[in-house]
């Protein structure tokens, strides 16, 4: 198979698991497991690991690790954790089934709660079941694949119901934190207007004053656009940020020295410590979007509120500058509207 995107539209989903001759789109998630694992970056264990998802918008997501040397182990990115937040990068609403090389770990089941319905999350672990290659795929009905529901990985669950009233947005459900940045938007909206931002996380190399500027790492020449811009997509990123916990919402933005701008929104757990804090989930979106290197990151904005509780400023500082020594890092704070 060839080197699959980290996103795959409905239709593409469809046409390529018909070309495998596999009955459903189901069937496609453990096929592209394996290619998938090729994708992870884990430096400290090469051990890769590739979670594929079915939105509830019929396009397939994939996951995979990301490990960090030169940091605590509990900075890593889990294949399922990354998966969900390529959910939410890119807006799908819900997922309906997920395959995973490998049995996820108790912080990723613990993770897996902050959906709806969590409990019926249908999940298949490729290495319980070698046989499952595309031709034996093909073979088998739709019914038959050995997909159990998140309740039997996870019996008695502590989660988001535990904590919060029943009609609580969840994590991929649509809400706005409703988050105004402190000091003013007016320069910001500006520039939005000429450069909206793309829905799917990603904005192309835009214009600055008409001109395309390649920033170069370690000379990113402050251009005021070019601030504004990092200023709100990291702004939306902590609008969509899943916090309900804390009340403390946070978004990164990152750019690469081509201009691009890529983003993500912190993600809290009900049980705290699987949360995935807001620049690892920019790197979900940078790597998801085609980002390639990290040294290759020129800024990152973090946006967080004022005197919250929860503050990512200091770690994420330390984080950047470890992954990308040139890169330049800001902080704005906002507050609730
Ligand atoms: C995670 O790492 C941070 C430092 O990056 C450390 O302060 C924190 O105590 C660690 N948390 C756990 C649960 O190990
Ligand atoms: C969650 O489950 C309830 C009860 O089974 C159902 O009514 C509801 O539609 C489900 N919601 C989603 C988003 O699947
Ligand atoms: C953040 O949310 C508020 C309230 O819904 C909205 O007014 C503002 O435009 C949003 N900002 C961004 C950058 O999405
Ligand atoms: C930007 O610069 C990088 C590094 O010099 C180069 O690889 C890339 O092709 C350039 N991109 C554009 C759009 O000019
Ligand atoms: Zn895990």
């Amino acid at each position: 198979m060839d080197q699959p995107r980290f996103v795959i539209s409905a239709a593409e989903a469809e046409s390529m698991a018909q070309s495998l001759g596999l009955p459903s789109v189901l069937h496609l998630l453990p096929a592209l497991v394996q290619p998938a694992q090729e994708l992870a970056r884990p430096p400290i264990s090469n051990y890769h690991v590739g979670a594929v998802g079915l939105g509830s918008d019929g396009r397939v997501f994939l996951g995979v690790n990301l490990e960090f040397p030169g940091f605590p182990l509990n900075q890593s990115v889990h294949a399922e954790q990354f998966l969900l937040t390529n959910l939410a990068v890119h807006r799908c609403p819900g997922i309906v089934a997920l395959a995973v090389s490998a049995a996820p770990c108790g912080h990723c089941r613990q993770f897996l709660q902050e959906l709806r319905n969590s409990s019926s999350l249908q999940l298949l672990i490729t290495s319980e079941h070698p046989n499952l290659s595309p031709s034996a795929l093909n073979q088998n009905l739709e019914n038959s694949l050995p997909f159990k529901p998140l309740s039997e990985f996870l019996t008695s669950p502590f989660g988001p119901s535990d904590l919060l009233a029943e009609d609580s947005p969840l994590l991929l459900e649509t809400h706005q934190n409703g988050l105004s940045l402190i000091g003013g938007e007016d320069d910001i909206h500006q520039s939005a207007e000429n450069h909206a931002i793309s829905r799917n996380g990603v904005t192309k190399g835009f214009d600055l004053d008409g001109e395309h500027k390649n920033l170069s790492n370690g000379f990113c020449h402050d251009s005021g656009k070019k601030d504004a811009l990092l200023r709100i997509a990291a702004l939306e990123a902590a609008n969509l940020s899943h916090a309900p916990y804390s009340n403390c919402p946070s978004g990164v933005a990152l750019m690469d020295c081509e201009g691009k701008v890529y983003r993500g929104s912190y993600i809290e757990s009900a049980a705290y410590n699987p949360s995935l804090p807001p620049v690892q989930a920019a790197l979900v979106g940078y790597i998801a979007g085609g980002g390639g290197g990290y040294e290759r990151i020129v800024a990152a904005v973090l946006v967080e509120k004022v005197g919250a509780k929860v503050t990512h400023e200091d770690i994420a500082r330390l984080f950047v500058k470890k992954i990308s020594p040139k890169c330049e890092f800001r902080v704005f704070h906002c507050h609730s509207i």
